[in-house]
Protein backbone atom coordinates (compact mmCIF):
# COMPACT_ATOMS: atom_id res chain seq x y z
CA UNK A 1 0.00 0.00 0.00
CA UNK A 2 1.19 3.64 -0.82
CA UNK A 3 2.36 5.67 2.41
CA UNK A 4 -0.33 8.33 1.30
CA UNK A 5 -3.50 5.34 1.07
CA UNK A 6 -2.10 4.00 4.27
CA UNK A 7 -2.03 7.34 5.93
CA UNK A 8 -5.63 8.01 4.97
CA UNK A 9 -6.87 4.54 6.00
CA UNK A 10 -5.30 5.04 9.59
CA UNK A 11 -6.93 8.58 9.75
CA UNK A 12 -10.15 7.76 8.25
CA UNK A 13 -12.78 8.31 11.29
CA UNK A 14 -16.34 8.94 11.63
CA UNK A 15 -16.62 13.30 11.70
CA UNK A 16 -18.25 12.98 14.79
CA UNK A 17 -16.03 10.55 16.37
CA UNK A 18 -13.58 13.64 16.27
CA UNK A 19 -12.33 14.88 19.72
CA UNK A 20 -13.92 18.20 20.00
CA UNK A 21 -11.67 21.30 19.79
CA UNK A 22 -8.90 18.83 18.54
CA UNK A 23 -6.26 19.74 15.57
CA UNK A 24 -8.61 16.90 13.36
CA UNK A 25 -12.24 18.54 14.03
CA UNK A 26 -11.53 22.35 13.69
CA UNK A 27 -9.53 20.97 10.34
CA UNK A 28 -12.83 19.41 9.41
CA UNK A 29 -14.86 21.51 10.50
CA UNK A 30 -12.64 24.30 8.87
CA UNK A 31 -12.18 23.28 5.84
CA UNK A 32 -16.02 22.25 5.31
CA UNK A 33 -16.94 25.46 5.75
CA UNK A 34 -17.65 28.28 3.16
CA UNK A 35 -15.48 29.93 3.24
CA UNK A 36 -12.43 27.54 4.20
CA UNK A 37 -10.83 28.75 7.35
CA UNK A 38 -8.41 27.60 10.13
CA UNK A 39 -7.54 29.21 13.21
CA UNK A 40 -4.09 30.62 13.48
CA UNK A 41 -4.00 28.62 17.10
CA UNK A 42 -2.52 25.63 14.57
CA UNK A 43 0.74 27.57 13.55
CA UNK A 44 2.68 26.96 16.47
CA UNK A 45 3.93 23.23 15.88
CA UNK A 46 7.37 23.01 16.75
CA UNK A 47 8.38 23.91 13.14
CA UNK A 48 5.95 26.53 13.34
CA UNK A 49 7.08 27.84 16.90
CA UNK A 50 10.48 28.19 14.73
CA UNK A 51 9.51 30.10 11.94
CA UNK A 52 7.57 32.50 13.76
CA UNK A 53 10.85 33.44 15.99
CA UNK A 54 12.28 33.80 12.89
CA UNK A 55 9.79 35.95 11.71
CA UNK A 56 10.22 38.31 14.70
CA UNK A 57 14.03 38.80 13.53
CA UNK A 58 12.78 39.98 10.43
CA UNK A 59 13.80 43.65 8.56
CA UNK A 60 10.37 43.60 7.76
CA UNK A 61 8.32 42.64 10.92
CA UNK A 62 8.79 45.43 12.84
CA UNK A 63 6.32 44.65 15.58
CA UNK A 64 8.82 42.69 17.97
CA UNK A 65 11.32 45.37 17.48
CA UNK A 66 8.95 47.88 18.06
CA UNK A 67 7.43 46.67 21.55
CA UNK A 68 10.68 45.52 23.05
CA UNK A 69 11.93 48.98 22.24
CA UNK A 70 8.82 50.43 24.39
CA UNK A 71 8.74 48.63 27.01
CA UNK A 72 12.85 49.34 27.22
CA UNK A 73 11.94 52.96 27.76
CA UNK A 74 9.20 52.45 29.22
CA UNK A 75 10.20 49.60 32.16
CA UNK A 76 11.15 52.30 35.10
CA UNK A 77 7.25 53.86 34.32
CA UNK A 78 5.85 50.35 34.07
CA UNK A 79 6.86 49.07 37.61
CA UNK A 80 6.24 52.00 39.27
CA UNK A 81 2.24 51.04 38.37
CA UNK A 82 3.09 47.58 40.12
CA UNK A 83 2.10 47.53 43.59
CA UNK A 84 5.03 45.94 45.78
CA UNK A 85 4.48 42.36 46.53
CA UNK A 86 2.40 41.80 43.11
CA UNK A 87 2.17 38.71 41.15
CA UNK A 88 2.68 39.67 37.50
CA UNK A 89 0.18 37.69 35.30
CA UNK A 90 1.01 36.76 31.17
CA UNK A 91 -1.58 36.03 29.51
CA UNK A 92 -0.11 33.23 26.78
CA UNK A 93 3.82 33.33 27.62
CA UNK A 94 6.33 33.61 24.54
CA UNK A 95 8.90 36.06 24.66
CA UNK A 96 11.37 35.76 27.35
CA UNK A 97 13.01 38.80 26.09
CA UNK A 98 10.08 41.15 26.74
CA UNK A 99 8.91 39.62 30.16
CA UNK A 100 13.06 39.81 30.92
CA UNK A 101 12.70 43.52 30.69
CA UNK A 102 9.64 43.96 33.14
CA UNK A 103 11.13 41.28 35.67
CA UNK A 104 14.32 43.49 35.43
CA UNK A 105 12.59 46.95 36.12
CA UNK A 106 9.58 45.51 38.65
CA UNK A 107 12.20 44.51 41.37
CA UNK A 108 9.65 44.42 43.95
CA UNK A 109 7.29 41.71 42.28
CA UNK A 110 6.79 38.80 44.50
CA UNK A 111 5.84 36.63 41.76
CA UNK A 112 5.51 35.64 38.09
CA UNK A 113 2.62 33.29 36.78
CA UNK A 114 3.07 32.97 33.17
CA UNK A 115 -0.07 31.38 31.84
CA UNK A 116 0.44 28.79 28.61
CA UNK A 117 -1.11 25.91 27.29
CA UNK A 118 2.13 24.33 26.89
CA UNK A 119 3.18 23.09 30.50
CA UNK A 120 6.07 21.50 28.97
CA UNK A 121 7.28 25.32 27.83
CA UNK A 122 6.18 26.75 30.84
CA UNK A 123 8.23 24.52 33.00
CA UNK A 124 11.51 24.81 30.99
CA UNK A 125 10.99 28.55 31.19
CA UNK A 126 10.38 28.63 34.91
CA UNK A 127 13.42 26.74 35.69
CA UNK A 128 15.69 29.20 33.65
CA UNK A 129 14.33 32.49 35.11
CA UNK A 130 14.12 30.75 38.65
CA UNK A 131 17.88 30.66 38.46
CA UNK A 132 17.71 34.59 37.17
CA UNK A 133 15.70 35.95 40.01
CA UNK A 134 15.39 34.33 43.05
CA UNK A 135 13.11 36.37 44.90
CA UNK A 136 10.04 36.16 42.55
CA UNK A 137 8.48 32.81 43.13
CA UNK A 138 7.91 31.60 39.39
CA UNK A 139 4.36 29.93 39.44
CA UNK A 140 3.78 28.21 35.76
CA UNK A 141 0.14 27.83 34.86
CA UNK A 142 -0.82 25.39 32.49
CA UNK A 143 -4.59 26.27 30.85
CA UNK A 144 -6.27 27.78 28.06
CA UNK A 145 -5.29 31.88 28.40
CA UNK A 146 -8.60 32.65 26.96
CA UNK A 147 -10.85 30.75 29.02
CA UNK A 148 -11.09 31.11 32.96
CA UNK A 149 -8.01 29.49 34.89
CA UNK A 150 -7.61 29.70 38.57
CA UNK A 151 -4.75 31.66 39.65
CA UNK A 152 -2.00 29.41 41.79
CA UNK A 153 -2.99 29.69 45.04
CA UNK A 154 0.56 31.59 46.46
CA UNK A 155 -0.72 34.27 44.34
CA UNK A 156 -4.25 34.42 45.45
CA UNK A 157 -3.79 37.05 48.04
CA UNK A 158 -1.01 39.43 45.99
CA UNK A 159 -2.20 42.20 44.30
CA UNK A 160 -2.13 41.90 40.40
CA UNK A 161 -0.73 43.31 37.54
CA UNK A 162 -1.02 41.25 33.69
CA UNK A 163 0.57 41.33 30.50
CA UNK A 164 -0.02 40.66 27.32
CA UNK A 165 2.38 41.69 25.03
CA UNK A 166 2.73 41.20 21.11
CA UNK A 167 -0.37 42.22 20.03
CA UNK A 168 -1.70 38.52 20.32
CA UNK A 169 -4.85 40.35 20.85
CA UNK A 170 -4.81 41.50 16.98
CA UNK A 171 -5.91 37.42 16.18
CA UNK A 172 -9.57 37.84 17.84
CA UNK A 173 -12.42 39.24 16.02
CA UNK A 174 -12.78 43.19 18.14
CA UNK A 175 -15.95 40.90 19.92
CA UNK A 176 -13.58 38.55 21.09
CA UNK A 177 -10.79 40.97 22.10
CA UNK A 178 -13.69 42.67 24.33
CA UNK A 179 -14.86 38.85 25.80
CA UNK A 180 -11.16 38.38 26.33
CA UNK A 181 -10.12 41.83 28.32
CA UNK A 182 -13.65 40.93 30.40
CA UNK A 183 -12.30 37.69 31.16
CA UNK A 184 -9.10 38.91 31.95
CA UNK A 185 -10.58 41.48 34.31
CA UNK A 186 -12.42 38.68 36.55
CA UNK A 187 -8.74 37.33 37.05
CA UNK A 188 -7.24 40.03 37.60
CA UNK A 189 -9.78 41.44 40.05
CA UNK A 190 -10.86 45.06 41.27
CA UNK A 191 -7.55 47.56 41.26
CA UNK A 192 -5.22 45.50 38.73
CA UNK A 193 -3.24 47.50 36.03
CA UNK A 194 -2.99 45.61 32.52
CA UNK A 195 -0.06 46.22 30.27
CA UNK A 196 -1.31 45.13 26.65
CA UNK A 197 0.51 45.27 23.15
CA UNK A 198 -1.41 46.44 20.35
CA UNK A 199 -0.42 46.83 16.60
CA UNK A 200 -1.41 50.13 15.29
CA UNK A 201 -3.02 50.71 11.97
CA UNK A 202 -0.09 52.57 9.81
CA UNK A 203 0.97 52.77 5.93
CA UNK A 204 -0.36 50.44 4.31
CA UNK A 205 3.13 49.69 2.32
CA UNK A 206 4.61 48.88 6.19
CA UNK A 207 2.02 46.55 6.80
CA UNK A 208 2.51 45.01 3.20
CA UNK A 209 5.87 44.44 3.88
CA UNK A 210 5.65 42.96 7.06
CA UNK A 211 3.62 39.97 6.39
CA UNK A 212 5.38 39.50 3.10
CA UNK A 213 8.94 39.58 3.71
CA UNK A 214 11.61 39.22 1.01
CA UNK A 215 13.26 35.87 2.47
CA UNK A 216 9.27 33.91 2.16
CA UNK A 217 9.17 33.33 5.89
CA UNK A 218 6.00 34.00 6.64
CA UNK A 219 4.96 32.26 3.19
CA UNK A 220 6.77 29.17 5.12
CA UNK A 221 5.21 29.67 8.10
CA UNK A 222 1.56 29.87 6.32
CA UNK A 223 1.87 26.47 4.41
CA UNK A 224 3.65 24.86 7.49
CA UNK A 225 -0.24 24.18 8.41
CA UNK A 226 -0.35 22.06 5.13
CA UNK A 227 2.89 20.46 6.21
CA UNK A 228 1.08 19.75 9.47
CA UNK A 229 -2.10 18.53 8.14
CA UNK A 230 0.03 16.26 5.69
CA UNK A 231 2.01 14.62 8.44
CA UNK A 232 -0.24 14.73 11.52
CA UNK A 233 -3.57 13.64 9.87
CA UNK A 234 -2.74 11.78 7.13
CA UNK A 235 -3.56 14.89 4.46
CA UNK A 236 -2.89 14.81 0.91
CA UNK A 237 -1.49 18.39 0.11
CA UNK A 238 0.18 18.89 -2.37
CA UNK A 239 2.18 21.82 -0.71
CA UNK A 240 3.41 23.34 -3.90
CA UNK A 241 0.41 24.10 -5.58
CA UNK A 242 -1.05 26.53 -2.75
CA UNK A 243 0.59 29.96 -2.05
CA UNK A 244 0.69 32.69 -0.07
CA UNK A 245 -1.65 35.56 0.26
CA UNK A 246 -1.23 38.30 2.74
CA UNK A 247 -3.34 41.38 2.56
CA UNK A 248 -4.07 44.60 4.24
CA UNK A 249 -7.93 44.89 4.59
CA UNK A 250 -8.96 48.53 5.06
CA UNK A 251 -12.60 48.24 5.91
CA UNK A 252 -12.09 45.65 8.67
CA UNK A 253 -8.16 46.64 9.66
CA UNK A 254 -6.78 43.76 9.51
CA UNK A 255 -4.36 42.11 7.85
CA UNK A 256 -5.66 38.92 6.15
CA UNK A 257 -3.74 35.77 5.67
CA UNK A 258 -5.04 33.42 3.29
CA UNK A 259 -3.72 30.21 1.35
CA UNK A 260 -4.42 30.49 -2.12
CA UNK A 261 -5.04 27.02 -4.13
CA UNK A 262 -2.93 27.27 -7.36
CA UNK A 263 -5.64 24.99 -9.40
CA UNK A 264 -8.45 22.95 -9.36
CA UNK A 265 -8.08 20.46 -6.87
CA UNK A 266 -9.47 17.90 -4.21
CA UNK A 267 -7.71 16.81 -1.32
CA UNK A 268 -8.09 14.52 1.80
CA UNK A 269 -8.26 14.93 5.22
CA UNK A 270 -9.51 12.78 8.15
CA UNK A 271 -11.34 10.62 5.76
CA UNK A 272 -13.14 14.04 3.91
CA UNK A 273 -12.80 14.77 0.88
CA UNK A 274 -12.74 18.80 0.03
CA UNK A 275 -12.69 20.52 -3.10
CA UNK A 276 -10.77 23.68 -4.08
CA UNK A 277 -11.82 25.94 -7.05
CA UNK A 278 -8.60 27.49 -9.09
CA UNK A 279 -7.87 30.45 -6.30
CA UNK A 280 -9.95 29.36 -3.79
CA UNK A 281 -8.45 30.44 -0.22
CA UNK A 282 -8.19 28.84 3.26
CA UNK A 283 -8.71 31.93 5.62
CA UNK A 284 -5.48 31.25 8.26
CA UNK A 285 -5.22 34.23 10.11
CA UNK A 286 -6.20 38.03 10.79
CA UNK A 287 -4.10 40.21 12.09
CA UNK A 288 -6.57 43.19 13.63
CA UNK A 289 -4.83 46.72 14.08
CA UNK A 290 -6.29 49.10 15.84
CA UNK A 291 -5.89 53.31 16.43
CA UNK A 292 -4.56 54.02 20.10
CA UNK A 293 -8.29 55.30 20.79
CA UNK A 294 -9.99 52.55 18.75
CA UNK A 295 -7.98 50.31 21.55
CA UNK A 296 -8.99 52.57 24.72
CA UNK A 297 -12.38 52.63 23.47
CA UNK A 298 -12.79 48.88 23.48
CA UNK A 299 -11.04 48.59 26.51
CA UNK A 300 -13.19 51.29 28.32
CA UNK A 301 -16.82 49.31 27.24
CA UNK A 302 -15.67 46.04 28.85
CA UNK A 303 -14.42 47.84 32.39
CA UNK A 304 -11.12 48.74 31.66
CA UNK A 305 -10.16 52.35 32.55
CA UNK A 306 -7.17 53.58 29.89
CA UNK A 307 -4.32 54.70 32.05
CA UNK A 308 -1.60 55.87 29.06
CA UNK A 309 -0.62 54.67 25.95
CA UNK A 310 2.98 54.70 24.89
CA UNK A 311 4.43 53.99 20.59
CA UNK A 312 7.66 53.90 19.42
CA UNK A 313 9.23 57.00 17.65
CA UNK A 314 7.56 55.90 14.60
CA UNK A 315 4.51 54.85 16.06
CA UNK A 316 4.01 51.73 14.47
CA UNK A 317 3.27 49.84 17.66
CA UNK A 318 1.47 51.01 21.11
CA UNK A 319 1.70 49.68 24.83
CA UNK A 320 -1.32 50.12 26.87
CA UNK A 321 -1.86 50.02 30.25
CA UNK A 322 -5.28 49.77 31.40
CA UNK A 323 -6.62 49.86 35.35
CA UNK A 324 -10.13 48.10 36.81
CA UNK A 325 -11.24 50.59 39.09
CA UNK A 326 -14.45 52.03 39.62
CA UNK A 327 -18.06 52.17 39.13
CA UNK A 328 -17.43 50.88 35.71
CA UNK A 329 -15.00 48.01 36.56
CA UNK A 330 -17.66 46.85 39.04
CA UNK A 331 -20.06 46.58 36.29
CA UNK A 332 -17.96 44.86 34.67
CA UNK A 333 -17.04 42.48 36.79
CA UNK A 334 -20.65 41.17 37.69
C1 LIG B 1 1.60 36.59 16.87
C2 LIG B 1 -0.55 37.16 16.04
C3 LIG B 1 0.94 38.88 16.73
O1 LIG B 1 -0.29 38.92 13.75
O2 LIG B 1 1.71 39.70 13.48
C4 LIG B 1 3.22 37.11 12.14
C5 LIG B 1 1.45 36.42 13.89
N1 LIG B 1 1.49 36.09 11.41
N2 LIG B 1 3.33 37.00 10.81
C6 LIG B 1 0.94 38.85 13.91
C7 LIG B 1 2.05 36.54 12.53
C8 LIG B 1 2.28 36.36 10.38
C9 LIG B 1 1.50 37.67 14.71
N3 LIG B 1 0.87 37.56 16.05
Amino acid sequence: MRPTALAQLRYSVEPERLEEGSFAAEVVAGLSATPKRLSPKFFYDSTGSDLFERITELPEYYPTRCELSILRERAGEIAALIPPGAALIEFGSGSSMKTRTLLDAARTLAAYVPVDISAEFLDAQADSLRREYPSIAMLPKAADFGGPFDLPEAAENMPRAGFFPGSTIGNLEPPEAAAFLRQAGRILGPGAVFVVGVDLIKDEKVLHKAYNDSAGITAAFNRNLLVRMNRELGANFDVASFEHHAFFNRELHRIEMHLASLKRQRISVCGTSVEFRAGETIHTENSYKYTADSFQCLARGTGWSPVTVWTDAKKYFSVHVLKLAGEAARRALT
